[in-house]
């Protein structure tokens, strides 16, 4: 038996999680699971009806009915039979069955189906692309849309012909932010989809952490919101020589590194607004109290809330400005936090983000280093 929050499960786990286990079930997707249970509780809605379209084991669901009593109707769907079967034990074993509608269909084609649906997850293996449009259309107005991608290393630079076909952007790998620009390469996707049919998907709570990214957005609705949104696409321009970076419109573009001269790197279109809204990191925060969530859940949601009162685009990394000023042994964090007024980023251990430009930046870094 393995436990997860309120949940039993009987289940063996293979040494290697893949998408090859007769029922899917990822322990180490654990903080996912925590952080929509924090999500939920901090809707404004007091009855939820919520859908796993791709539900596997279906802990997901079983979670949100047994730990925050506020789904009133929550809609399970697997394709794999196996799963389906697990899922209805699961729901007997736990006295759900009142709660609970359970489908074995294409996840698109049953999304297609429902409507006024407050909250729904889409958590495939791999890219969330093919299912984003269908995922968007059963959301009531100012309903969440939680987005999981695994596809991380496409968005972040490994691949870029495959990010250019999927997300219709250009990634960034030589930054040392490269995963933050996969991030907002992925907003960007799903703002825009939903700008296509009129509706707006603002990104409220963002994050990076093992091999996924995660994003949930609020939809509302009509052309003027949608439009609003769309303002805050651009793109970001990136020297790998001195690490100047710039979030830019269009008209903004630039190809000379308005500090060393060298050629900028461009990276998106891509999202440029605001990662996190404040007032939900605080809620989250607030509601884990309540909540059996893993340690790591508290680490991540502990970083992002410091970080959520700084969101600049990309954040600097010990290792890359001591390359950039060819420093061997940098000073430790904390002297990086105090010189550059900083606050940590829960993108990498080694990473801050400072409300100065760049040029003070610089000034300030060889001040730092050439007394280390
Ligand atoms: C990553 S798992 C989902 C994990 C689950 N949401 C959780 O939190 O534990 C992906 C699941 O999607 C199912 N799946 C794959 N393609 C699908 C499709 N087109 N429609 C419905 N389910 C699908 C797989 O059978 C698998 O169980
Ligand atoms: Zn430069």
């Amino acid at each position: 038996m393995i436990k997860e929050g309120k949940v039993y499960l009987e289940l063996s786990l293979p040494s290697v999680v893949s998408s090859q286990m007769e029922v899917f079930y990822n322990p180490q997707m654990r903080e996912n699971r925590d952080m929509s249970l924090l999500l939920l509780l901090s809707l404004p809605f007091e009855r939820l009806k919520v859908c796993d379209p791709m539900g596997a084991s279906g802990v997901r669901l079983i979670r949100m009915l047994l730990e925050t009593q506020k789904v009133e109707r929550a809609i399970y769907n697997d394709i794999n039979h196996r799963a389906v079967d697990f899922f209805k034990e699961l729901v007997e074993r736990h006295g759900l069955r009142d709660k609970v509608e359970v489908y074995q269909e294409d996840a698109c084609v049953l999304l297609r189906k429902l409507r006024n649906l407050h909250y729904v997850d889409i958590d495939p293996f791999g890219s969330p692309v093919p299912f984003l449009e269908s995922g968007i259309l059963p959301l009531a107005r100012h309903g969440v849309l939680a987005v999981t991608a695994t596809d991380t290393s496409v968005l972040s630079g490994t691949y870029p012909s495959t990010c250019l076909r999927r997300y219709g952007s250009r990634p960034l790998l030589s930054a040392e932010f490269y995963h933050e620009v996969g991030l907002r390469i992925l907003i960007k996707k799903v703002v825009e989809e939903g700008a296509k049919s009129d509706f707006s998907l603002k990104p409220l709570f963002s994050y990076s952490y093992r091999h996924y990214f995660r994003v949930f957005f609020q939809k509302d609705v009509g052309p003027k919101r949608a439009d609003l949104l769309l303002e805050s696409i651009g793109f970001i321009l990136y020297c790998d020589r001195c690490l100047y970076r710039e979030g830019v419109s269009l008209e903004g573009l630039r190809t000379s590194c308005p500090h060393c001269h060298n050629r900028l790197l461009l990276s998106g279109p891509l999202w440029l607004g605001e990662l996190w809204d404040r007032e939900l990191v605080e809620s989250m925060w607030r509601w884990k109290d309540g909540l059996e969530v893993s340690e790591n859940t508290l680490r991540i949601l502990r970083r992002i809330r410091e970080e959520a009162g700084l969101q600049t685009t990309g954040f600097y990394t010990i290792s890359a400005l001591g390359k950039a000023l060819r420093i061997g042994q940098p000073p430790p964090m904390e002297r990086f936090l105090e010189v550059f007024e900083g606050v940590r980023t829960h993108f990498t251990g080694e990473g801050f983000r400072t409300p100065l430009d760049h040029s003070e930046v610089l000034r300030r870094s060889h001040e730092l280093l050439q007394r280390a």
